[in-house]
């Protein structure tokens, strides 16, 4: 894992911090040597150090225009793996971080004849820069939301600023519950609008599935700060990966990534979150099959196969040719 220090990170101090409902802590930061931050699209998130050997991904949703501070939220997750329990005991006013430049996923298509967002809980801040962009652009788009309670529903102040110019409905409720009417709602779309959504695992499924299940999937955009649930290790099976400049045979082992058998034969692979959520291990593909287990690619990347996270995904066939 690369710590950002090392890979061209940004130096940041938080300017102001406040807390939200749902546990959300809102931390705006500003360039350390008080230059301009990188201008950043609706959409773009930022990795950020959390202590030592953890990295984690936020979306920015502060003013796209505003070049001196950056927007991010945290929710303190329960099941913290360390982030966001660092973020929230260990940051203060004045204190510095280091981030990654603005990097995007889930880029918002311009000139659409529609949109549609869906998200849940803290999925809704790449969502927010969003509805700010189009409402700038003069254009209306509908957004369900969803949080589990009334105390749980952070962003409402900007969701109501937001609601003048959109349409947008919050259910305060279940997954089941709150999207008992999803499939219709999506059915009911022009096939020309663009959905977006950003939530919970299962809400992402859902919606995933209604795309793959109407052939509407390319219109359909998802983004994802957690690995997807993937195959056991259980279900890994040996393979070779072929190295394309030199003709080199790698062993990947059942019991190891495709990373470390390249890292240990002397690749220099950059890899960060190494759980495919970050795409900065991404290798390009000459030849075979990869058995994608990232949460980046999208499906018609996937069915492309130009490129793999070689930090989770291996190999359906015998023989992976890499573009090493
Ligand atoms: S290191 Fe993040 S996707 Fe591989």
């Amino acid at each position: 894992m690369t710590d950002l220090a090392a890979a061209k990170g940004i130096a940041v101090i938080v300017t102001a911090m406040r807390d939200d409902g749902g546990q959300v802590r809102i931390f705006d930061l500003a360039a350390a040597n008080g230059a301009a931050l990188p201008a950043f699209a609706p959409g773009d998130h930022v990795a950020v150090q959390c202590g030592a050997g953890i990295v984690r991904y936020y979306s920015l949703w502060g003013p796209v225009d505003d070049t001196r501070v950056y927007r991010i939220a945290v929710k303190r997750e329960t099941e913290s793996r360390g982030g966001s329990r660092w973020m929230h005991e260990h940051v203060a006013v004045g204190g510095h971080l280091m981030i990654s430049p603005p990097r995007s996923n889930f880029p918002l298509a311009a000139g659409r004849s529609g949109y549609f967002f869906i998200s849940g809980g803290i999925g809704l801040t790449p969502i927010l820069a969003m509805l700010d962009a189009l409402r700038r652009q003069g254009k209306r788009a509908r957004l369900l939301h969803q949080c589990r309670s009334p105390a749980d529903l952070a962003f409402a102040p900007e969701l109501r600023r937001l609601g003048a110019d959109h349409e947008i409905e919050i259910h305060v409720d279940s997954l089941a519950g709150g999207f008992r009417n999803l499939a219709a709602d999506l059915d009911r779309l022009d096939v020309a609008t663009e959905v977006y959504c950003c939530g919970p695992a299962p809400m992402m499924a859902l919606v995933r599935a209604h795309g793959e299940g109407t052939g509407r999937i390319g219109r359909y955009h998802f983004e994802s700060f957690a690995a997807e649930p993937q195959a056991t290790a259980a279900e890994n099976r040996p393979f070779v990966a072929v190295i394309a400049s030199t003709g080199q045979e790698i062993e990947v082992a059942a019991d190891e990534t495709l990373l470390v058998a390249l890292k240990r034969a002397g690749f220099e692979i950059e890899s960060e979150c190494e759980e495919g959520i970050c795409a900065t291990c991404a290798t390009g593909v000459v030849a075979g099959t990869p058995d994608h287990r990232d949460s980046v690619l999208t499906d018609a990347q996937r069915a492309e196969s130009k490129f793999m996270m070689v930090c989770v995904s291996r190999a359906k066939s015998d023989r992976i040719v890499l573009a090493l």
